[in-house]
C-alpha cells in the first residue's frame, strides 16, 4: 500500500477496505506512515465519514496496535465511561458502589485536558494515592476490593495515543467515527465484559446537540457489541455542571459526602442510574444500589480501594492558599449556570492543564454556593474560587461571570438523564 492512495480513497468519498485500514493503522503506529499523512487521512475521515464496518475495523486495528488485558477475576466485570464533563466525579462514587453490589469495576482513566477534569487528577489529590498499577496488582485488587481506578498503560491501544495527540493539533477531534473508535479501542483493550457509556450533551460536553450525542452513543454501542462487550448508553445533560464542585480535592470531598449518604441530589441520581445499568449488564438483579449506598458499604469499598492504592482515605485533603467569593449582582433567580463557564474557571484557577504532562493544583477549583433555579439576593455568595495562584482569579471570575445569569424568573431546570439507549 501507499499512504497517499489510502488518503485519496477517503478524500474522494470512497470506502476503505479492511486491508487498507489494518495497514495504515499499523504502519502509522510503527512510524512508517508519516504524521502529515495521518493528519490528511484524519481530515478526510472527518469530512467524508466512515460506515459502520469501517469504524468496527478501524477500532479493531487500534486495539491490535497494542496489548489487551485479560482480567482474571471471578466476579462479572463491568466498566463505565463518561465522554467528559464539568464536575463529573461520578466514577469516585460509582466504582466502589458497584463493587459493594458484587460486580468488579476495572476502570482505566485519564488525566484532564482543558476544561474537563480527569479522574486521576482528582484521586491524586488524596495523599499517597498512586495511579500506576501492574495488571497483576489490578487483578488482585479487583478480587479483594472489586474496584480499581488506575492509569491506562501505554501498552494499550498505542495507535490511539499517537492519533489522539495528532488530532488535537490538526482540528480533527470532532469526528464521530474517530471519537467513537478512540474511546472504544481503549475501553475494549482493557478487557471488561460489559460497559455503560455516559454520553454528555451540552455546553460543557464534546457533543453540543442531542442528535450528535445519540449518533456518538449508537456508534459506540455498535463497536462494543461487535467486539463482544455488552454495551449500553445513558445520555445526560452537561449544559450545567454536575454537583456543586469542579476541580480536584473539592470533587473528592463531594464524592465522599455522597458515599456517606449526603451530597448533591443530581450526583446521587446519576450515580444510581448508572449503577443500575451496570448491574443489569453484569447480571446482578437482586441488589438495590440505593440501599447499598445508604448502608455505608459503598463508603467501606471506597476506603478499601483508596488504601489498596497507597492512599489514606482519612487524610486531610489539600487546602488552597487563596479563596475568592463571587457574589450575586442582583436579586432574582439563578437562571443560568453554564457548565463550560464553570469548567473554564476551574481550569484557570489551576485545576486543569493546557498541555499534556503539565502539573495541576490539587486544591484548585470552584465550589458553587447556589443551585440553578435558586432564588438569590444581591450580594449573596454564589461561588467560592480556590487557588494557590491568586493572579489567576480575575481570569477565572471573568470566565465564570460569562456563564452566570440572574433573571426575574426562570423555568425549572430540565431533567439530568435525557435518554437510555
Ligand atoms: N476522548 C477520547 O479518548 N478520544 C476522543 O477522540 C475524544 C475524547
Amino acid at each position: 500500500f501507499a499512504a497517499v492512495d489510502v488518503i485519496r480513497t477517503k478524500r474522494d468519498g470512497g470506502r476503505l477496505t479492511d486491508a487498507q485500514i489494518d495497514w495504515v493503522v499499523d504502519a502509522y503506529t510503527r512510524g512508517v506512515v508519516a504524521e502529515e499523512q495521518m493528519a490528511a487521512l484524519a481530515m478526510a475521515i472527518l469530512l467524508r465519514d466512515m460506515d459502520g464496518d469501517e469504524i468496527a475495523r478501524w477500532t479493531a486495528a487500534m486495539i491490535n496496535s497494542g496489548e489487551t488485558l485479560h482480567l482474571d477475576v471471578e466476579r462479572p466485570t463491568v466498566d463505565k465511561h463518561s465522554t467528559g464533563g464539568v464536575g463529573d466525579k461520578i466514577t469516585l462514587v460509582l466504582a466502589p458502589l458497584v463493587a459493594a453490589c458484587g460486580a468488579a469495576v476495572p476502570q482505566l482513566s485519564g488525566r484532564g485536558l482543558g476544561h474537563t477534569g480527569g479522574t486521576l487528577d482528582k484521586l491524586e489529590a488524596i495523599p499517597g494515592w498512586r495511579a500506576d498499577l501492574t495488571t497483576a496488582e489490578m487483578c488482585e485488587q479487583l478480587t479483594d476490593v472489586g474496584a480499581v481506578v488506575a492509569a491506562a498503560s501505554t501498552a494499550l491501544a498505542p495507535a490511539d495515543r499517537k492519533l489522539y495527540a495528532l488530532r488535537d493539533v490538526t482540528g480533527t477531534v470532532e469526528s464521530i467515527p474517530l471519537i467513537a473508535s478512540s474511546i472504544m479501542s481503549k475501553k475494549i483493550a482493557a478487557g471488561p465484559r460489559s460497559l455503560v457509556l455516559d454520553v454528555k450533551v451540552g455546553s460543557g460536553a464534546f457533543m453540543k446537540t442531542r442528535e450528535n450525542a445519540v449518533e456518538l452513543a449508537r456508534t459506540m454501542i455498535g463497536i462494543g457489541n461487535s467486539h463482544g462487550v455488552a454495551t449500553s448508553a445513558v445520555l445526560t445533560d452537561m449544559s450545567r455542571p454536575l454537583g456543586l464542585t469542579a476541580g480536584n480535592a473539592v470533587e473528592v470531598a463531594e464524592a465522599v459526602d455522597v458515599l456517606r449518604g449526603g451530597g448533591p441530589p443530581d450526583v446521587v441520581e446519576l450515580t444510581l442510574v448508572l449503577a443500575r445499568e451496570m448491574l443489569a449488564l453484569a447480571g446482578i438483579s437482586d441488589v438495590d444500589p440505593a440501599k447499598v449506598l445508604a448502608s455505608g458499604k459503598a463508603y467501606e469499598s471506597w476506603c478499601a480501594m483508596i488504601r489498596a492504592q497507597g492512599g489514606d482515605p482519612d487524610a486531610r485533603l489539600p487546602e488552597p492558599t487563596h479563596r475568592h467569593v463571587v457574589e450575586a449582582e442582583r436579586d432574582g433567580v439563578l437562571a443560568e449556570l453554564d457548565a463550560l463557564a464553570v469548567g473554564m474557571a476551574a481550569w484557570r484557577l489551576g485545576a486543569g492543564r493546557s498541555a499534556p504532562g503539565e502539573p495541576v493544583q490539587y486544591a484548585a477549583g470552584v465550589r458553587l454556593l447556589a443551585r440553578l433555579g435558586e432564588r438569590v439576593a444581591a450580594g449573596q455568595p454564589l461561588a467560592e474560587l480556590h487557588t494557590d495562584t491568586p493572579d489567576a482569579v480575575p481570569a477565572a471570575v471573568a470566565a465564570l461571570s460569562g456563564g452566570v445569569r440572574i433573571a426575574d424568573t426562570a423555568p425549572e431546570p430540565g431533567p439530568l438523564v435525557l435518554d437510555v439507549l
